[in-house]
C-alpha cells in the first residue's frame, strides 16, 4: 500500500488567501497580538501577572511570543499532554490548572517536572492532594500544588470552608510546597451581562477569595498566589487586590461567546479566529451552503459562526460537512465558488478541530502554526 501526503497543497508562507484551499482556520497576526498587548497592560495597570492559558491554541510558538508580548515568566496548561507537548517544544515553566489523577498520570508528572524550570499542578481534595504527595516522594521531587477553591462554578475546587484544612494538609506533606489558591471565577460568565455586573460579580468573587486566603493564613500558612482565570473575567478580578495573576486562554481570538457576551468591548475586529469558507451550492435565492460544518466549526455551545465582514447572511444550521446559510436578508448574487468568512462560535474547541492555524497579515500567510497539542487530552 502506498501512503502519501498532498503537502504541497498546504497552505505556504507569503501564499495570497485568497488562493488558500478552503475550509481553513484563520488568524489576524495584528488584531490578535493587539489583544494581547491589551490584556498584558490590563495586568501591568494592576500589577499582576499574566499567564497565558494555552488550552486555546495548544502551539508552543505561539505560547512563547504570549509570554514575550505580556512579560509573563510561563503558560497555563489544562492536560498533562498539553504540558508535555509545550514542554518538549520549549517552554520551561507550566501551571497546570487541572487535577492530575492516576499512578501513572502522576508519574509523568514527576518526569516533566525533572524536565522543566518551574511547575505547578493543581489539588482540590484530600485524595488528590495525598496522591500527589505520595507520587512526589517515590519520584523523589518536591512538587509545587496549588489549592483549587470554588468561587461557586461548582465545578471542581475545594469550598471555601474546607479550603484552610487542606492547605494545611498540603503545608503538612513533606513532598508539596503550597503555593496558593486557584479562584476561578466563570460562573460570573452566566451571572453578569452588563459591564456593571461583571464589576460587581467579579469584585465579590474576589472577595470571596480574599476571605479563603484570610483564612488560610490565619493558620500560619502563606497564600503566595491567588490566580483567576477567563478572558471575559480576569480583566475584572484583576482590580481587586487579593489577585496575583490572571489566566486568559481565548484573549488573543475572542469568538462569537465573548462578542455575545461582552458587546461592550469585543467588536468583530477583535475577534481574530475566522474560518474562510467556500459556496459549494446555491439551491435558491434564499440560501446557499459553505463547505464548512460541524466538523470545522465546534459547535459546542449556542453559537453559531457570525459573518465576519458582512451582516446580511446568517449562518442557520450545520450538518457535518456543510453550513447553511439564509441568504434572504441579502440583496446579493451568490455563486457557487465565493468565499464567505465568519468568526468562530468557540475558538477552544474550534481550534481543536484544525491541525493548522494559518496566521494572516495583508492577505498573505504570514505564519503558520500547527495545533500541536490537539488530540493530547491525556
Ligand atoms: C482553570 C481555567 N483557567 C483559565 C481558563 C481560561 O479561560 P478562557 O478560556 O475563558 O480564557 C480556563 C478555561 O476553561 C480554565 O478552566
Amino acid at each position: 500500500m502506498t501512503t502519501w501526503t498532498s503537502d504541497e497543497m498546504a497552505p505556504r508562507l507569503g501564499q495570497s488567501v485568497d488562493d488558500l484551499e478552503t475550509p481553513v482556520l484563520l488568524a489576524d497576526v495584528d488584531a490578535m497580538e493587539q489583544n494581547i498587548r491589551e490584556y498584558a497592560a490590563v495586568a501591568d495597570e494592576h500589577d499582576v501577572d499574566l499567564r497565558s492559558h494555552v488550552k486555546t491554541h495548544k502551539n508552543a510558538e505561539l505560547a512563547a511570543r504570549e509570554v514575550e508580548l505580556t512579560g509573563g515568566t510561563g503558560i497555563c496548561c489544562q492536560t498533562l499532554g498539553e504540558a508535555e507537548t509545550m514542554a518538549r517544544n520549549g517552554i520551561d515553566d507550566i501551571y497546570l490548572s487541572y487535577q492530575v489523577v492516576g499512578e501513572s498520570k502522576l508519574d509523568r508528572l514527576c518526569w516533566l517536572d525533572g524536565k522543566l524550570d518551574a511547575l505547578a499542578t493543581t489539588v482540590d481534595s484530600a485524595a488528590t492532594i495525598d496522591a500527589l504527595e505520595a507520587a512526589a516522594a517515590r519520584n523523589d521531587r518536591t512538587l509545587h500544588a496549588v489549592l483549587e477553591v470554588d468561587m461557586g462554578l461548582h465545578r471542581t475546587g475545594a469550598s471555601p470552608e474546607e479550603a484552610p484544612a487542606l492547605a494545611e494538609r498540603i503545608a503538612d506533606a513533606d513532598a508539596l510546597a503550597f503555593d496558593g489558591i486557584l479562584a476561578y471565577d466563570a460562573n460570573v460568565k452566566s451571572e453578569a451581562s452588563t459591564e456593571q455586573e461583571f464589576e460587581e460579580r467579579c469584585w465579590e468573587a474576589m472577595e470571596l477569595a480574599a476571605s479563603v486566603v484570610d483564612d488560610i493564613e490565619a493558620a500560619g500558612i502563606e497564600v503566595a498566589e491567588v490566580k483567576v482565570g477567563g478572558t471575559a473575567t480576569s480583566r475584572y478580578s484583576a482590580r481587586h487586590p487579593v489577585v496575583t495573576e490572571i489566566n486568559p486562554g481565548m484573549y488573543p481570538f475572542n469568538d462569537v461567546g465573548e462578542l455575545e457576551l461582552r458587546p461592550w468591548e469585543v467588536s468583530k475586529a477583535d475577534c481574530t479566529a475566522t474560518v474562510l469558507t467556500t459556496v459549494i451550492s446555491v439551491p435558491d435565492e434564499d440560501r446557499l451552503v459553505v463547505d464548512g460544518g460541524s466538523k470545522t466549526f465546534s459547535l459546542d455551545k449556542p453559537q453559531m459562526p457570525v459573518p465576519k465582514r458582512r451582516d446580511d447572511i446568517e449562518y442557520v444550521n450545520a450538518s457535518e460537512e456543510h453550513g447553511w446559510i439564509d441568504t434572504s436578508e441579502s440583496d446579493e448574487t451568490f455563486a457557487v465558488g465565493d468565499r464567505l468568512e465568519f468568526v468562530v462560535p468557540h475558538v477552544c474547541t474550534t481550534i481543536n478541530l484544525h491541525d493548522l492555524i494559518v496566521g494572516v497579515r495583508d492577505g498573505e500567510v504570514a505564519d503558520l502554526w500547527e495545533v500541536q497539542a490537539r488530540g493530547k487530552v491525556r
